[in-house]
């Protein structure tokens, strides 16, 4: 069965797509199959390996409501091993879909949709889009485990405690196997002090929940996205892909545990 990760916060901008694609794509050069699934409109999980997301008609949206199944949909990338589930704009109109035509269970789409064909991947990751909303939630409530990126800048740790207790009230209402698989320390300056303050809370705060690496902010990570591949692929011996490699072997190691 493979093991599902939800990359999620609430919060804008704090790498959580840019994590969603290099840690599959990490984990992928382990030799461990993936399937990234994009659960956010703005389809920058996709977009960023390289897919043309304007034009495609299946997409997350036709999966969650049923009109296709994910084989129509997932499409394979340049990485050996890694698949996309990709999402475009259609995806913001689920909620009015919903609307006009109610389902039983809203939050359960993602997970039936992934069904029993998605199951022979090792690792399946759910880039969520920045609301807590039913996208997120609908992959809090399928994943095993979710990781939190956070940026070292003002207000993270405001956002923490939003994010927090969506997992709990998750925890308690849907998904009571859900874990926190780790908080990820995501564009970290050493050099500053706001950036070495912000490290240093959420290590104090959570402890053994923080990865042990966290993600530098580096050139090459931003200038990959532009070319629209992983950067473990566009500039293997960057510091951005050591650090996304480091955080894949944290993630296996756990598993292993
Ligand atoms: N380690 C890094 N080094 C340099 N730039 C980075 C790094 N991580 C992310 N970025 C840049 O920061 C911006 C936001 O990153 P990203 O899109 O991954 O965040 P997000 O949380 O998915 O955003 P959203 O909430 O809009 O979905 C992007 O322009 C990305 O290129
Ligand atoms: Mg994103």
């Amino acid at each position: 069965m493979p093991r599902i990760i939800a990359i999620a916060n609430q919060k804008g901008g704090v790498g959580k797509t840019t994590t969603a694609i290099n840690l599959s794509s990490a984990l992928a050069h382990f030799n461990r199959t993936v399937l990234l699934v994009d659960m956010d409109p703005q389809g920058n999980a996709g977009r960023g390996l390289g897919i043309d997301i304007t034009l495609l008609k299946s997409t997350v949206f036709e999966c969650l409501t049923q009109a296709c199944s994910p084989k129509d949909c997932i499409v394979t990338t340049a990485v050996k091993g890694l698949d996309v589930l990709p999402a475009n704009l259609r995806l913001a109109s689920l909620e009015a879909s919903l609307y006009k035509t109610p389902v039983e269970e809203p939050f359960a789409l993602l997970g039936k949709a992934l069904g029993s064909e998605c199951d022979h991947y090792d690792y399946i990751v759910l880039d969520c889009p920045p609301s807590l909303g039913l996208l997120s939630i609908n992959a809090l409530a399928c994943a095993d485990s979710v990781l939190i990126p956070v940026q070292c800048e003002y207000f993270a740790m405001e956002a923490l405690a939003a994010i927090l207790s969506s997992i709990s009230n998750v925890q308690n209402d849907l998904n009571p196997k859900l874990k926190i698989e780790g908080f990820l320390l995501t564009m970290y300056d050493a050099r500053t002090q706001l950036g070495t303050e912000i490290a240093s809370e959420v290590r104090r705060l959570f402890k053994e929940n923080t990865f042990l690496v966290s993600i530098p902010r580096n050139q090459s990570v931003s200038e990959s996205q532009a070319k629209q591949m992983p950067v473990t692929s566009f500039r293997p011996s960057s510091q951005g892909s050591i650090a996304y490699f480091g955080l894949a072997r944290e993630v296996i190691d756990h598993e292993e545990k």
